[in-house]
């Protein structure tokens, strides 16, 4: 499949994804997603690939969902479209999936990141679920994931208050497994995919099934809820408004309507 919105490559035993939207901050729009997961889908499928990456840029891993292509819409096409989907077929992916980030990787940036079973940063990244500015809520696993991995208090100011994270937070709160320099996130995200590729893979997959199994107890129910919640904001003016402003560069007005 000829991708336009993703590079990919193998390097070694490791499937390599760079998100490739540099003009907007690599926003998440709907070609990319299934872009991403068909790539993610091909290495999980191909015996020589053991582990994969997926990274962005220095700059930007993600800067959320594309706001200029969701910001039209009503909160039933948004249940009927369902894009939020597309985020959930990581869930499927069997082998270890590493995010190398830099920049941003906020909104579903960062719930794509969240997604993945291990993050290896640069000290240049911020995580953020600024969703609130904009008059909606995180919608592919935010309010689920961060919370069980920096606990309530962390969470609830991330999302209720726009409150980013920087990459020694993020470590501090075991958001991350590392932070190096920003030469080095990448190659040190393949090295340790081409580490744990080169291990017995049915015990990998076993391990990572596992552990997930741990992790994720009780989240479908969690990620159902949370994907409702944001598709009826888009029912709301405060929801309209607020992508609006994103897209004409100013403060938004909240109604509360
Ligand atoms: C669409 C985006 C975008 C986004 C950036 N751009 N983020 N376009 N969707 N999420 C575009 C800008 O419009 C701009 O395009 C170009 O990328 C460069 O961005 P700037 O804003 O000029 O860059 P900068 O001043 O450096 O600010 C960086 C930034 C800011 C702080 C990251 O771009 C920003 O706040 N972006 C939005 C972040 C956000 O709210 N994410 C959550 C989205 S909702 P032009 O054409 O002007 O050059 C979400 C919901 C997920 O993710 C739910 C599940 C799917």
């Amino acid at each position: 499949m000829a991708y336009t919105s993703i590079l990919v490559e193998t390097r070694g035993q490791v499937g390599l994804v760079t998100l490739n939207r540099p003009q907007s901050l690599n926003a998440l729009n709907h070609a990319l997603m299934r872009e991403l997961m068909d790539a993610l889908e091909a290495f999980d499928k191909n015996d020589a690939v053991g582990a994969m990456v997926i990274t962005g840029n220095d700059k930007a891993f993600a800067a959320g969902a594309d706001i200029k292509e969701m910001a039209d819409e009503s909160a039933l096409e948004m249940t009927r479209n369902d894009h939020v989907a597309v985020f959930g077929r990581i869930r499927t992916i069997r082998k270890p999936v590493i995010a190398a980030v830099s920049g941003w990787a906020l909104g579903g940036g960062c719930e794509l990141a969240l997604s993945c079973d291990m993050i290896l940063a640069s000290d240049s990244a911020k995580f953020g679920l600024p969703e609130i500015t904009l008059g909606v809520i995180p919608g592919a696993g935010g309010t689920q994931r961060l919370v069980r991995v920096v606990g309530k208090a962390t969470a609830m100011e991330v999302i209720l208050n726009d409150r980013k994270l920087n990459a020694q937070e993020a470590l501090h709160f075991g958001l991350v497994n590392r932070v190096v320099p920003v030469s080095e996130y990448l190659n040190e995200a393949l090295k340790l995919a081409e580490e744990i590729a080169a291990r017995a893979p049915l015990a990998v997959r076993a391990a990572k099934r596992a552990i997930n199994h741990s992790y994720e107890s009780f989240l479908k129910d969690g990620l159902d809820e949370e994907k409702q919640i944001f598709y009826n904001l888009f029912g709301t003016e405060d929801q309209k408004e607020g992508m609006k402003a994103f897209v004409e560069k100013r403060k938004p007005k909240w109604t509360g309507k």
